[in-house]
């Protein structure tokens, strides 16, 4: 059977902590056969604590699965360190045992299962690779087919085209779990289910969390989903993060225009949520030529001219919450600057 995978740092260590993660993707097509790059991941700096479901948010092309990509080591990164549980990955920690610790879950689960494998040999493939013998991958698998609410003697032996969507998805889920992993990035998971089934799969996460003490990063367009998952949200901008605190703290007093814009274009019935603030419009700038100063200063109501000449950096505005904007940054020339101060 494999190991459990021992806790090195203790409880208060980050079991991820990423330091100036970039990647730029080549693009051909530029004026004169110039060279261009889509700033995919550009700069990014975050933590993840041992047992916390990380949300991450932003509008489509920001980023967010680019990241999930670069954690995971499915691409590599330009620039930026990536450590886990205090050990550098790549220098301390090998590839393989980085997969063991954390596996990923994506939007489209046909896509993900092998169609000429049964549900029980799909499961059970990862344990095989890494070392346990047939029949006990096979117990395995058919464990955590009981674990993500599916009976193994009915399911097993079926094949990914015999499933409905959720019940696809909640293989992918049992399979990312065979390996006894420390992390699950969840990549749009849900967002391709019913309603009905979405609720019922997020449930089941919830559980899986406690149960196998998970931790969890939570990419979904879909804030409601994320506010009902996750313990802090990470906002990202066109390949940067302009804000990460605790979710409670952020819904009720966003500090970053852009987050604020965010979640007041959300769809509300509750009377207490509805906000002044102007909601999102229009799209992002391109990020082969993104703005420069902030990059969110030509769709921001704030925006004076030294937002258009100044990158404001990620900042403390409160314990456990950052942002990046000048409105937030002592003496940045900002006619804001103190009184956001101030009232944060
Ligand atoms: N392999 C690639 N080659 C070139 N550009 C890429 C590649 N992968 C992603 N991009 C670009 O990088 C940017 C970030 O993409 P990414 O998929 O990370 O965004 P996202 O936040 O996950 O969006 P969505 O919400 O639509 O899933 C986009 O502009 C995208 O077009
Ligand atoms: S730095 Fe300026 S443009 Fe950027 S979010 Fe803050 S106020 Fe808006
Ligand atoms: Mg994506």
């Amino acid at each position: 059977m494999l190991e459990e995978i021992e806790d090195r740092g203790g409880p208060r260590q980050a079991l991820l902590d990423i330091k100036g993660l970039k990647k730029h993707f080549p693009v051909s097509g530029g004026m004169l056969g110039k060279k261009q790059v889509v700033r995919a991941v550009d700069g990014v700096d975050f933590g993840v604590a041992k047992g916390e479901t990380l949300g991450i948010v932003g509008e489509s092309g920001c980023g967010k699965s680019t990241t999930a990509r670069l954690l995971m080591h499915l691409i590599a990164p330009d620039a930026g360190s990536i450590v886990y549980d205090g050990t550098p990955i790549g220098r301390d920690l090998s590839l393989r045992e980085l997969r063991r610790r954390m596996q990923m879950v994506f939007q489209d689960s046909y896509a993900s299962l092998n169609p000429r494998l049964t549900i029980e040999d799909s499961i059970a493939f990862g344990p095989k690779v890494h070392g346990v013998p047939d029949a006990k991958a096979r117990e395995l698998a058919r464990d955590l087919l009981g674990r993500v609410g599916l009976k193994p003697e009915t399911f097993a032996n079926r094949y990914p085209h015999e499933l409905s969507g959720g019940q696809r998805q909640r293989v992918n889920i049992a399979r990312a779990l065979a390996l006894k992993p420390r992390i699950v990035i969840l990549d749009e998971a849900v967002s391709a289910l019913d309603k009905s089934v979405e609720a019922q799969v997020l449930n089941l996460l919830i559980d899986l969390k406690r149960d196998f003490g998970l931790t969890y990063i939570f990419i979904s367009h879909d804030l409601n989903v994320v506010r009902y998952v996750s313990d802090r949200v990470l906002v990202m901008y066109l390949g940067e993060v302009v804000e990460i605190g605790p979710v409670d703290e952020m819904w009720t007093n966003p500090r970053h225009p852009y987050t604020a814009a965010l979640l007041a274009s959300m769809p509300t019935l509750d009377p207490d949520r509805r906000t002044t603030q102007a909601p999102l419009a229009g799209d992002p700038p391109n990020p082969i030529d993104p703005p420069p100063g902030c990059r969110f200063h030509t769709r921001c109501p704030h925006a004076e001219p030294v937002c258009a000449s100044t990158r404001p950096s990620l900042a403390d505005a409160a314990p456990n919450h950052a942002v990046a904007c000048l409105m937030h940054a002592a003496n940045s020339g900002h006619s804001k600057a103190g009184t956001m101060l101030e009232a944060s």
